[in-house]
């Protein structure tokens, strides 16, 4: 059953799978605000937020009221700014802007109410409520925020929709095209698109959002019925998702609602690595709401897999980080060996090559790098092209991974052969 808010009744009562999704959100929002004002000479920082399915603004969580979603962001917002400005000579001045989208009268009308109780200003200026479709106001939006930012054009997307159909992916791929800051956290019903695979012409049109072509619906159709399939299924879904999306990244995080079991996507898609290592490093931090089933190596099977069979489940906790480092260390030889055999290559390079297939965090990445040059595997040389020969603790994202002269394959490689 969808949340359903009205202006006369109290709020819906909130399910565990949308506490996780709001964790997430807050905390997401909170790094994002620290990781982009770290320069203490920055005098501005705007940045849009757009809540596309924003609901009625609050929630019921036993006799407590919660802040849903386009709460959230407003609370984050003020909070970054009186946080990042304690102790600063020379104050940052926030310039946030808010657009606030649902399509139902009553729930934009129960968010109004939300927002003026707490005293913000509703349609002032910084704050939108618009009672109306989001892909109706996508274009205007967009236009909006390039006449503010023509430049950067920074912005949060969060378009939490029901289900798996009513955000076009074309849409999204308008967003990254004309904001080049942009973010888009999705919300996707994975496994309900997996349940309702069928050949049947309804499904093929309430797909067409997702721009699967019927080869590529006859393909999953085939996965499904497999061992394994959804695993399989998701492998296809992500990276065709991020593609037409035209996002470099992304970050499926997988909530599990108690009630249906189906797992729901909230996906993070950006352009920038960095965005995506903010994410992941919340998936760790919330550790106890997300799972998927995989090794934590470059073999994870999309993440989640529901007839996981032999395959380890995976928790996000100290010991699989500690395990995942350990798994790592033979395919990451392997994959330097590759990006480096011709010429070095950054540290940067090898976090982004690598960032989108693996749980790890840059900060796992590196860990493992250092490991390999302790075994001699690889060498780290500074920017100028110098081998460090000192004890390493950390990387500098401008270091040179570089493949030792002497060696033609990876020692673990010689040693397994051997
Ligand atoms: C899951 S609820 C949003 C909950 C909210 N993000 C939160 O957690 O606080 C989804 C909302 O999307 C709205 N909705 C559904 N289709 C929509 C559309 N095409 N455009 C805008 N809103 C839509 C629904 O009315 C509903 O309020």
């Amino acid at each position: 059953m969808p949340f359903q808010w009205h202006p006369d009744d109290p709020p819906p009562l909130v399910e565990e799978h949308s506490k996780a999704k709001l964790t997430v959100l807050r905390r997401y929002l909170r790094a994002y605000f620290d990781t982009l004002n770290v320069n203490p000479r920055r005098e501005q920082f705007k940045l849009d937020l757009v809540d596309g399915f924003a609901g009625g603004g609050t929630f019921r969580d036993g006799d407590k009221i919660v802040s849903g979603t386009p709460l959230i962001m407003l609370e984050e917002a003020e909070a970054a700014r009186d946080r990042i400005n304690r102790g600063r000579a020379k104050p940052l001045r926030f310039d946030c802007k808010h657009y606030f989208v649902d399509k139902k009268a009553a729930h934009t009308a129960h968010l109004r109410r939300a927002l003026t109780d707490r005293g913000y200003q509703v349609d002032g200026g910084a704050i939108v409520v618009r009672n109306s479709r989001f892909e109706d106001e996508a274009d205007g939006i967009i236009a909006e925020i390039r006449r503010r930012q023509p430049r950067s054009g920074r912005a949060i997307f969060l378009l939490d929709q029901t289900g798996f159909s009513r955000v076009e992916l074309e849409l999204v791929a308008r967003i990254f095209r004309d904001l080049r800051d942009a973010e888009v956290i999705l919300t996707f019903a994975a496994d309900a698109l997996v349940n309702h695979l069928s050949m049947t012409p309804a499904l093929i049109k309430s797909a067409a959002p997702l721009e699967l072509t019927e080869a590529q619906i006859h393909e999953l159709l085939e996965y499904r019925d497999r061992d394994g399939g959804r695993a399989l299924i998701q492998r296809v879904l992500r990276p065709h998702i991020r593609s037409v999306a035209g996002s470099d990244y992304d970050t499926p995080f997988f909530i599990r609602p108690r009630r249906s079991r189906r797992a729901l996507w909230f996906l993070h898609l950006s352009s920038h690595p960095t965005a995506r290592d903010v994410m992941i490093q919340r998936h760790w931090d919330v550790h106890n709401t997300f799972e998927h089933y995989g090794p934590g190596d470059f073999g994870m099977l999309g993440w989640d897999a529901l007839q996981p069979g032999a395959l380890p489940l995976f928790h996000f906790e100290d010991l699989e980080a500690r395990r995942m480092r350990e798994q790592l260390l033979d395919p990451m030889a392997r994959e330097l060996f590759g990006l480096a055999s011709k010429s070095p290559i950054t540290v940067d390079e090898m976090r982004c090559r690598l960032a989108n297939r693996t749980a790890a965090r840059f900060t796992d990445l590196d860990a493992v790098v250092l490991r390999l040059r302790q075994e001699r595997e690889i060498e780290i040389r500074d920017s100028g092209g110098k081998v460090r020969s000192r004890p390493l603790t950390r990387l500098q994202s401008d270091d040179r991974i570089a493949v030792p002269e002497t060696l033609l394959l990876p020692m673990r490689e010689i040693s397994r052969l051997r």
